[in-house]
């Protein structure tokens, strides 16, 4: 199956990608996180980035399309995968239906997040991630709290904040995607692949109601 999550920062993209990806056996490719890793080992492509990511600015589409042509081109994706966070923007969506038309594997479903802008803030200031990349588990100081504070559950690793959580750079974010990648619900609505699910309330609760549309099928 392949499978593109859209939702604003916050919305719980990430997290719901992970258990996703566990569950189903799918490879779980997320931009920010990608992005991160090139920023880390400091590739051209991070460097490239950098600037863009600490402004919460979005990195010019030419960096993400050539990044995830070549995730998508890899072994690990061929038996599906889950988009988090890519594409961003009309330009992207159309780039990224040319590399699946030429891969023949077309996307099988777009699930938009749903969330109101006001618990945003508190989800990502909160949020603590496992830098280790192996594992970028997902937590937060009140409604995901590690067992141990401050350490990762699965590898044990401290846990870190993202340098773009702060809440000067969230509306910042929040703004950019208002502007340019809530458009992309309707682009994905016109080829009848895209379904809306709740992203407030429990995570598990949200999880099952993911798993139930996957099940159901699109138009929703
Ligand atoms: P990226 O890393 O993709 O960040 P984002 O889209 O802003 O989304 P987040 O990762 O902040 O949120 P999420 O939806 O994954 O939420 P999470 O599950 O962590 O991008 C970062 C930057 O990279 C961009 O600003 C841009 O510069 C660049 N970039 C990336 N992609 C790009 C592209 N395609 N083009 C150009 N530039 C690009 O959850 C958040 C918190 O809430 C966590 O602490 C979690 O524990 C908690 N939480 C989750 N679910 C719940 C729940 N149901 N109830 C309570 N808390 C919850
Ligand atoms: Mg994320």
């Amino acid at each position: 199956m392949r499978i593109l999550f859209l939702g604003a920062p916050g919305a719980g993209k990430g997290t719901q990608c992970k258990k996703l990806s566990a569950k189903l056996s799918l490879a779980h490719l997320s931009s920010g996180d990608i992005l991160r890793d090139a920023v880390k080992n400091g590739t051209q492509a991070g460097l490239a980035a950098k600037e863009f990511m600490d402004q919460g600015k979005l990195v010019p589409d030419n960096v993400l399309i050539d990044l995830f042509r070549e995730k998508l081109n890899d072994a690990s994706c061929k038996n599906g995968f889950i988009l988090d966070g890519f594409p961003r923007n009309r330009a992207q969506a159309e780039s990224l239906d040319l590399l699946l038309g030429e891969l023949k594997a077309n996307l099988d479903r777009v699930i938009d997040l749903k969330t109101s802008d006001d618990l945003l803030e508190e989800r990502i200031t909160g949020r603590r991630v496992c830098p280790n990349k192996a594992c970028n588990a997902v937590f937060h100081t009140k409604f995901s709290k590690p067992k141990k504070d401050g350490i990762c559950d699965l590898c044990g690793t401290e846990l870190s904040h993202r340098s773009d959580d702060k809440p000067e750079l969230v509306k910042q974010r929040l703004a950019v995607y208002h502007e340019l990648t809530s458009p992309l619900i309707d682009f994905y609505k016109a080829k009848q692949i895209l379904v809306s699910v709740n992203g407030e309330g429990e995570q598990e609760k949200i999880f099952a109601d993911i798993l139930e549309t996957l099940n159901q099928g699109s138009h929703k």
